[in-house]
């Protein structure tokens, strides 16, 4: 008994699997041709409407296009432009594609940053928009390495500290180290130190978050910047206890932290104790000098010339 396979194959002298194969690659064909003419626009869209989906950081959502609206008017929603060459259709991806993904991604390092409690400002500070001169070149270099190298600072704790007079760029650099840490896919904190210290003593009277729900996060992250730590020119015992007790917490971590400050190791001796500035020191090695012009009178000249 001959079975219809056989018979198919001995009637066309073509084997089966390559009679799918064609008829595959037709029914590819037709589909192309099919696309070639609804983006040319000389077939009617019969699509029922279209959603399209948007990513916005770790969230999603769904837009619905009805017909004959296009998200993106180059390949109308369909990631690929079909062209025809030499009667053949010919298919490369549409660059909606890749600019929706790095869309996605900056969008999804500004929800991160915004999660350290990095201000507004400040996320728009980068390595790239620092001024670099012959004066503040080696604190940006040190800045720079050590985010590129947070990796290994990550195992090992290693710390930095800034330290300069106002408006030389201590914050930008933070800033700029946070986000490239970020980018990475490390978890940051990023916290003014005075506010912190309200923070901390807000909780004793409120029933809504306590001091440990305030300090553990702190803890958690891979990288917690204490910003402007010499901000006040005395600080209570209760004050310098709850620095020294953020200090001791990521020592005894073994975590790292990135300190700014106007006042050098003198200073915070004799305000914070031998003890939070020897920890600084083992964590941190040498601190790093942020020297050059005051940016801030700088920004503030430019900005009453341009009022004139
Ligand atoms: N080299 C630079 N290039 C571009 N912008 C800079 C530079 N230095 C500082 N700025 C900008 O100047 C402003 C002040 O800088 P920043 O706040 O970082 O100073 P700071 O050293 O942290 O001062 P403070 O000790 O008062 O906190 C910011 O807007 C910052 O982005
Ligand atoms: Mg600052
Ligand atoms: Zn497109």
């Amino acid at each position: 008994m001959t079975s219809a396979l056989t018979n198919t194959t001995a009637s066309t002298g073509v084997p089966p699997w390559e009679i799918e194969e064609e008829e595959l690659a037709a029914r590819v064909e037709r589909i192309k041709r099919e696309r070639l003419m609804l983006q040319r626009g000389e077939t009617p869209d019969t699509r029922p409407g279209h959603h399209v989906r948007f990513e916005a950081g770790s969230d999603s959502y769904w837009r619905f296009y009805p017909p004959g609206r296009y998200y993106c008017r180059r390949c109308l929603d369909l990631d690929k432009i079909y062209q025809e060459q030499d009667g053949a259709v010919v298919v490369s991806p549409c660059p909606c594609v890749e600019k929706r993904r790095q869309e996605a991604m900056k969008k999804s390092l500004e929800n991160k940053l915004k999660a350290t409690g990095l201000r507004k400002k400040f996320r728009s500070r980068t390595f790239e928009n620092f001024n670099v001169t012959e004066l503040n070149r080696p604190a940006w270099d040190a800045a720079k390495t050590y985010a590129k190298n947070f990796a290994a600072h990550r195992k090992s704790g290693r710390s930095l500290f800034l330290v300069g007079d106002t408006g030389r760029g201590k914050t930008h650099l933070a800033a700029a180290i946070v986000r490239e840490v970020v980018r990475q896919g490390y978890r940051a904190s990023f916290v003014v130190t005075i506010e912190l210290l309200s923070d901390i003593r807000a909780t004793y009277q409120s029933e809504r978050k306590t001091e440990s729900q305030v300090i553990q996060p702190l803890k958690d992250v891979d990288l917690l910047v204490l910003d402007d730590i010499s901000a006040l020119d005395q600080y209570s015992d209760w004050e310098k206890g709850k620095i020294y007790e953020l200090i001791n917490m990521r020592y005894e971590a073994e975590k790292p932290i990135l300190v700014t400050s106007n006042k050098m190791v003198g200073w915070i001796k004799d305000r914070l104790g031998k003890k939070a500035v020897d920890r600084l020191l083992e964590m941190c090695g040498d601190f790093v000098h942020v020297n050059g012009e005051n940016y801030r009178e700088r920004l503030a000249h430019q900005a009453r010339c341009e009022d004139y």
